[in-house]
C-alpha cells in the first residue's frame, strides 16, 4: 500500500508541476504574440515559386544538361540528421547512393541536437558524395551532368553544409545547379519510376519523361514527416496548393515523442520503434480520443493525443503500482504503442477521406501519393491502401527506404525541375529554414 501511495503521489506531483509550468509558459508566451503573428504572415520567409507568379514560367538560370541523351544528376541532402548523396539517371534509375546516419549521436542525446548534426554533416559530406559517385560506377564528379541540393525547409546550419558543398562543386565543374525544396522532393518521390534491374528506355524528352513517371499530375499528396503533416493538391512541378496542415505537432513528432515517453530507443527515429512495439500490442486496449472530432475540416492535431497518451500511461502506472512509465510491463507498453498508432492513423483516415471527397468532386482527382518519413510505416500504408480501394482511388507510396530522407530525393527532384527547364544560380544561393510553397489556385 505504501509503495502504491508513493507512486501515485509522485505522479500527482508531476502533474501539478506540469500545470504550473504550463501556466508560467502561457504568461511568457504572451510577450511573443506579436512576433509569432509576424512569422505566421510569412514576412521573414522566402517563398518557393520556381515557375514565377503563374507557376509555369521556368528559367534555367545555370543552364540545362544535354537532354537529347540520358543525363545523370548528383543529389545532396543534409536538411536534418542524415547526410545523403545519390546519382540518379534522368529516366529515374538510381545508379548509386550513400547515406551516413547520425542515429547513434542522437540516441545519446534523446533527439537531434542541431550543432552536433552540423558537425556530423561536415565530417561526412565528402565521403558520402565520393561513395555515391563510386557506387554509380563513375570516376569523377566531372562525369555528372547536374547537381541538386536541398536548400530548405530544415535546420539552417545543417542545410548550409550540403548547400555550400553543392555550390562549390557546381561552380568548380561548371554544372547546372538546382536548389531543392525538401517537401517537393518528398512529394516527387511518388513519381519516381519503379526501379528495374535492366536499363530503361533512353528516350528522355519531356513527353516520355511524364509518361515514364509512376503517377501523373494532378494528384493529392499526404505528406507525413518529422517536420510536416500536410495534404496538398499537386498540380505540377513547383505548383502546390495546401489543403490542410497540422495546428500543432506533426505525425512524425507524435511518434517520436510517444517513443521517448515509453523509453524506447529513438536513435533510428521514434517511428520504427513504436511500429515494432505496436505489433505486439492490442490497438483497442487503451482508450484514446481521436483528435479534432468537432472540427470538420482538413487540419491535423497531435498535441492532444500526445498528452492523452501520457495521462493514460500515468494512470496505468498508479494501477500497476510502478513509479514510472518505463517500468510498465512490455505488454502494457505495447498496448499503449498500438492504441496510439491506431488513433493516430484513424485521424489521418478521417481527414484524408474528407479531402478525397473534395478533390474528387471539384477536380476529378482520384490519385493519392503518400510521402515523407512516416509513409515508411506498414500499418499506415496498409490502412490507407484499404481506404483507397474502398473509395476506388489509386494510391502510390515510395518503397519504405525512399520515404525517409536520403540523397536520391534531391537528385530526382532536380531531374523533375530540369525536365521543365528550371535551374538556379549556384553563386548566390541561400538556405531557408522556413520555405513555404507559393500557394496555387
Ligand atoms: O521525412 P523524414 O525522414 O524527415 C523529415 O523530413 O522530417 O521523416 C522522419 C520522421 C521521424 O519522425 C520518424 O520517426 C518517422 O519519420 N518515421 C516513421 C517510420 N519511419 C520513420 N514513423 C512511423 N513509422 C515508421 N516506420
Ligand atoms: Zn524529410
Amino acid at each position: 500500500i505504501s509503495s502504491s501511495s508513493s507512486s501515485s503521489s509522485s505522479i500527482q506531483e508531476k502533474r501539478i508541476k506540469r500545470k504550473r509550468n504550463k501556466k508560467a509558459g502561457k504568461d511568457k508566451r504572451s510577450e511573443f504574440i506579436g512576433m509569432a503573428k509576424a512569422v505566421d504572415r510569412g514576412q521573414w520567409s522566402v517563398v518557393y515559386s520556381p515557375g514565377g507568379k503563374d507557376g509555369t514560367s521556368f528559367v534555367a538560370k545555370s543552364g540545362l544538361p544535354d537532354k537529347t541523351r540520358p543525363f545523370t544528376v548528383l543529389g545532396i541532402e543534409s536538411s536534418c540528421d542524415d547526410t545523403g548523396a545519390a546519382v540518379v539517371r534522368s529516366d529515374g534509375v538510381i545508379l548509386g547512393e550513400s547515406l551516413a546516419s547520425q542515429h547513434k549521436i542522437h540516441e545519446e542525446w534523446g533527439g537531434v541536437v542541431p550543432g552536433l548534426a552540423k558537425l556530423a554533416h561536415e565530417e561526412k559530406i565528402d565521403v558520402v558524395i565520393e561513395e555515391a559517385i563510386q557506387n554509380a560506377g563513375l570516376s569523377s564528379i566531372d562525369e555528372i551532368d547536374a547537381i541538386g541540393v536541398t536548400v530548405g525547409p530544415g535546420l539552417e546550419i545543417c542545410l548550409r553544409v550540403g548547400c555550400n558543398k553543392a555550390r562549390e562543386l557546381a561552380i568548380q565543374f561548371q554544372k547546372p545547379f538546382v536548389a531543392i525544396h525538401h517537401l517537393e522532393a518528398h512529394i516527387l518521390m511518388a513519381r519516381l519510376p519503379p526501379q528495374k534491374k535492366e536499363q530503361q528506355s533512353t528516350s528522355i524528352d519531356i513527353v516520355s519523361h511524364e509518361s515514364n513517371c509512376a503517377i501523373q499530375f494532378p494528384f493529392l499528396a499526404l505528406l507525413v514527416s518529422g517536420g510536416h503533416c500536410q495534404m496538398l493538391k499537386c498540380l505540377g512541378v513547383g505548383r502546390y496548393s495546401i489543403i490542410g496542415g497540422t495546428i500543432d505537432d506533426s505525425l512524425g513528432e507524435a511518434y517520436d515523442k510517444t517513443a521517448r515517453l515509453l523509453g524506447l530507443p529513438i536513435g533510428g527515429g521514434g517511428g520504427p520503434a513504436i511500429e515494432a512495439l505496436a505489433k505486439e500490442g492490442d490497438p483497442k486496449a487503451v482508450k484514446l480520443p481521436i483528435p479534432l472530432q468537432k472540427r470538420k475540416d482538413f487540419d491535423f492535431s497531435y498535441a492532444g493525443l500526445k498528452t492523452a497518451v501520457r495521462t493514460t500511461a500515468e494512470k496505468l502506472c498508479i494501477e500497476r503500482n510502478v513509479t514510472s512509465i518505463v517500468e510498465l510491463s512490455h505488454q502494457d507498453r505495447a498496448n499503449i504503442a498500438a492504441s496510439f498508432q491506431n488513433v493516430a492513423i484513424t485521424h489521418i483516415e478521417q481527414r484524408l477521406k474528407r479531402a478525397m471527397d473534395l478533390l474528387e468532386n471539384d477536380d476529378q482527382i482520384k490519385t493519392l501519393a503518400v510521402v515523407g518519413g512516416v509513409a515508411a510505416n506498414q500499418e499506415l500504408r496498409s490502412r490507407l491502401e484499404t481506404l483507397c480501394t474502398d473509395q476506388s482511388w489509386q494510391m502510390f507510396v515510395p518503397p519504405p527506404r525512399l520515404c525517409t530522407d536520403q540523397g536520391s530525393m534531391s537528385a530526382w527532384a532536380a531531374i523533375e525541375r530540369l525536365m521543365v527547364c528550371s535551374s538556379d544560380s549556384p553563386e548566390n544561393q541561400k538556405v531557408h529554414a522556413r520555405f513555404p510553397f507559393q500557394q496555387q489556385q
